[in-house]
């Protein structure tokens, strides 16, 4: 029994903040952030609108592809670091909006990788044959925990949500997934505030994203180059084998060079981080429904999903779409 992509759906809020705009809130241009990131605009949440607000529109978008309805579905698993409330999670409150029955629904928090690691998740559970249909959701408001006066940070996020159905079948689907961690990281790149510690950041105050970006940049290049080679190996799959590589879309530089490594070339890569910017958990999900819906992903092409995020966690998919 494999796991198959029946669906996918994303959403984006509507208010976009250019490089431009950010001249006027730090010292930046336009100009660095580009060529530093490949970044040109990104989406901002309306005052108000939650996570579970862009989770919803993403999951019906989702459901509605893939022909099934809320009632349908036996397990859901959202992927964020920005939920609405510290509990209940935040797929607790999507599984009430949607309406659906009473299935298990969960929260993964492993920052930009919660998508991945929620997709890991769902095919455990399907190999397994204990439930049939799973929606995993990749949804962020990380421009909710930004410090507006750091331009090392502020000028690299965005809000989004992305969605895809995962169902039972005889033909795969999903072929393997790998995901790791290792806390060992964790200084450099947090959000150094929480319930447990109280909300008094030192020496900073306040709840916002601190990186170092130059040291994260590094280890992010080399840890996605392994796990590219993991996956490859898993699957006794060479480079030339892969139709597309929808990678997480922090900055345009570390995708070139996991392409680089993969031998791929750019034609072959979603590329969405110069309008979306790093929206995190949904960042995946969200290229993978925007390739999907322009038709340039087709059924039967194999791809490649892999992320990297705070903790340190990595992971990646290798999906018969
Ligand atoms: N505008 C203009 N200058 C900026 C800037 C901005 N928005 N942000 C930083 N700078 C400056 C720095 O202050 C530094 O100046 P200095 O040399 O005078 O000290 C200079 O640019 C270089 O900074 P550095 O951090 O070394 O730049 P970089 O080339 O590494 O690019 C990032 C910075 C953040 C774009 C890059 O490191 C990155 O993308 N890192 C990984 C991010 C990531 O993937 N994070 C999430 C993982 S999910």
């Amino acid at each position: 029994m494999y796991s198959r992509i029946a669906g996918t759906g994303s959403y984006l809020p509507e208010k976009i903040l250019t490089n431009k705009d950010l001249e006027a809130l730090v010292d930046t241009d336009d100009a660095w952030i580009r060529d530093r990131t490949g970044i040109v605009e990104r989406r901002i949440a309306a005052e108000g609108q939650t996570t579970c607000d862009l989770a919803e529109q993403a999951a019906r978008a989702a459901l509605a592809a893939s022909g099934l309805a809320p009632s349908d579905i036996d397990l859901l698993i959202v992927g964020t670091t920005t939920p609405d409330v510290v509990f209940p999670s935040t797929a607790c409150l999507l599984q009430q909006r949607l309406g659906m029955g009473e299935c298990g629904a969960f929260d993964i928090n492993a920052a930009c990788t919660g998508f991945i690691y929620g997709l890991s998740v769902a095919d455990q559970f399907i190999r397994a044959g204990t439930v049939k249909r799973v929606l995993v959701v990749g949804a962020e408001t990380l421009t909710r925990m930004l410090d507006w006066s750091d331009r090392s940070t502020c000028v690299l996020f965005g809000d989004g949500a992305g969605a895809a159905v995962l169902v039972a079948d005889q033909e795969p689907g999903i072929l393997s997934t790998h995901i790791h961690a290792n806390g060992g990281y964790s200084h450099l790149l947090k959000v150094d505030v929480g319930v447990s510690r109280g909300f008094k950041a030192e020496p900073r105050g306040g709840l916002s994203v601190q990186m170092v970006g130059n040291e994260v940049f590094k280890v992010a290049v080399n840890t996605l180059g392994r796990i590219v080679d993991e996956t490859l190996e898993a699957n006794q799959l060479g480079q030339g084998d892969l139709d597309w590589l929808v990678p997480h879309q922090a900055n345009l530089r570390i995708i070139k060079a996991t392409a680089k490594k993969l031998q791929m070339s750019m034609d072959q890569v979603i590329v969405t981080v110069d309008r979306h910017g790093n929206t995190s958990a949904a960042s995946v999900p969200l290229a993978l429904d925007e390739a999907v819906r322009s038709g340039r992903i087709k059924r039967g092409d194999r791809l490649l999903l892999e992320a990297f995020g705070g903790g340190f966690t990595w992971g990646s998919a290798l999906v018969v779409f």
